[in-house]
């Protein structure tokens, strides 16, 4: 099949990239002239395994194509993507100025049935919105679906290849039989394509994801929990995972959710909420667990030095808001190296991908160490703020030599609090006994 993909931010590149893979041909649109010169010279502009070896594959055999002339781009595709950003509004509410002003495009240049798709996450009406455009601005029938995506960062590409399942909304039924077929390939274990209404798939999205939130945001609170009453998170995690109902995944405690989805999801979900007269009181909490969660390491910090952390250095492990990203928006990192620093801290960090994005942000306020090792030197404590792997079996021996204290305060539960105690750590987690 002929697709375009307008927009080639992270969405939008792992989409066509995915669907190429699967044999059809993929035109990948973006008015970044720039940006399309560097991925029509094979240069990929975002970081996530595996896509590199897909993405350089479909250039080379000719199925995944960039150019910034939107008329080309569509005029032989049958399904077009929207995969733009919809950043929050003045008031809380998604932008949806891209998607509503590409839609205009768009429309003004076809003259054939066409499928248009969004991708991004976007308010339930959107889709609503997106047919009044195409009704005023061309006679040609369309079908406007609602396709959200539910791709992980770090693990975006198997996310698409093997979806625990698709959502798709329209009532349009050419529409649900070439969508069948477009990804056929990619439900064959059986994993449903779940058809519904275009409001539907749109709630979907934000439901799943503030779901999500809500869950992790419990599992947090009873790790507090856990501290107070002298019980270990890791057991009643496993404990009530093994439960179907609950489930096993998304259970970990931590330092708080953050990324590009979740916090602006809950709060578009709340907002919603509030516009349509009702008040959805279990995100405003989940909203306000989060927020205190990011300071949980500080609060242990201060206790620990007696709320003295003028001149100490603090060694930080991990930037970036989950492993296997350079992504840094919403990291509890940023809340973490805040606080040290206007407690008159200074910081020492190391990221295996994220620092520069770091360094882009605060610029020199903190330090940025070679590897791992090196960010420990002389530090008072060590901090660990994301569980790469590379954290996960370090050489404890070094470590302690290294640091002018042996103590580490662990926001991810790497390591286990009996080792620590014989390696001679004070050693601090989240939910589990020191
Ligand atoms: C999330 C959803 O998982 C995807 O399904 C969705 O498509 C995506 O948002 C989106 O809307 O685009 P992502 O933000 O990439 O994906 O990251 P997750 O792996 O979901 O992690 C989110 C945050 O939750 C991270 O800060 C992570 O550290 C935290 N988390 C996750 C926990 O604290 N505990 C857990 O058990 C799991």
């Amino acid at each position: 099949m002929k697709i375009a993909v307008i927009g080639t931010g992270y969405v939008g590149l792992v989409t066509g990239t995915c669907l190429a893979e699967t044999g059809n041909i993929v035109t990948c649109v973006d008015i970044n002239k720039q940006k399309v010169q560097m991925m029509q010279q094979g240069q990929l502009p975002i970081y996530e395994p595996g896509i590199e070896t897909l993405f350089h594959r479909n250039i080379i055999e000719e199925r995944l194509f960039f150019t910034a002339n939107l008329a080309g781009a569509i005029a032989d595709a049958t399904i077009i993507f929207l995969a733009l950003p919809t950043p929050p509004g003045a008031d809380g509410d998604a932008d949806l100025s891209y998607v509503l002003g590409a839609s205009k495009d768009i429309a003004l240049l076809i003259s054939s049935y066409k499928v248009i798709i969004t991708k991004s996450t976007v308010p339930v009406g959107t889709a609503d919105k997106v047919k009044a455009i195409f009704r005023q601005n061309t006679d040609v029938a369309v079908a406007v679906v609602s396709n959200p995506e539910f791709l992980r960062e770090g693990v975006a590409v198997e996310d698409f290849m093997k979806p625990d399942r698709i959502v798709i909304g329209t009532q349009d039924e050419r529409a649900k039989e070439i969508l069948t077929e477009l990804y056929a390939p990619y439900v064959r274990q059986g994993n449903p394509i779940i058809f519904m209404d275009e409001r539907s798939a749109e709630l979907t999205k934000y439901a799943a994801n503030s779901f999500l939130a809500t869950k992790i945001s419990f599992m947090n609170e009873i790790a507090n929990l856990c501290e107070k009453l002298g019980a270990d998170v890791d057991m009643v995690r496993l404990g009530v995972g093994a439960d179907e109902r609950i489930g096993k995944r998304f259970l970990f405690p931590g330092i708080g959710y953050g990324g590009s989805c979740f916090p602006k999801d809950v709060q578009a979900l709340a907002k919603s909420a509030e516009t349509n007269d009702y008040d959805f009181k279990i995100l405003h909490s989940v909203i306000q667990v989060n927020s205190l969660q990011k300071n949980v390491l500080i609060n242990k910090l201060n206790a620990f030095f007696n709320n003295d952390l003028k001149g100490k250095t603090f060694a930080l492990w991990g930037l970036s808001f989950k492993p296997e990203t350079d992504d840094i928006r919403e990291a509890p990192s940023l809340t973490v190296i805040g606080h040290l620093l206007k407690a008159g801290a200074k910081v020492v960090a190391y990221d295996p991908e994220a620092m520069n994005n770091v360094k882009a942000l605060i610029g020199e306020k903190i330090k940025y160490a070679d590897d791992q090792y090196d960010a420990l030197i002389g530090a008072d404590a060590l901090l660990i703020l994301t569980e790469w792997s590379v954290f996960r079996t370090p050489d404890f021996n070094r470590i302690k030599k290294l640091l002018a204290g042996p103590v580490i305060f662990d926001g991810r539960n790497l390591y286990s609090p009996h080792k620590m105690a014989g390696f001679g750590f004070y050693y601090n987690s989240i939910g589990r006994m020191a």
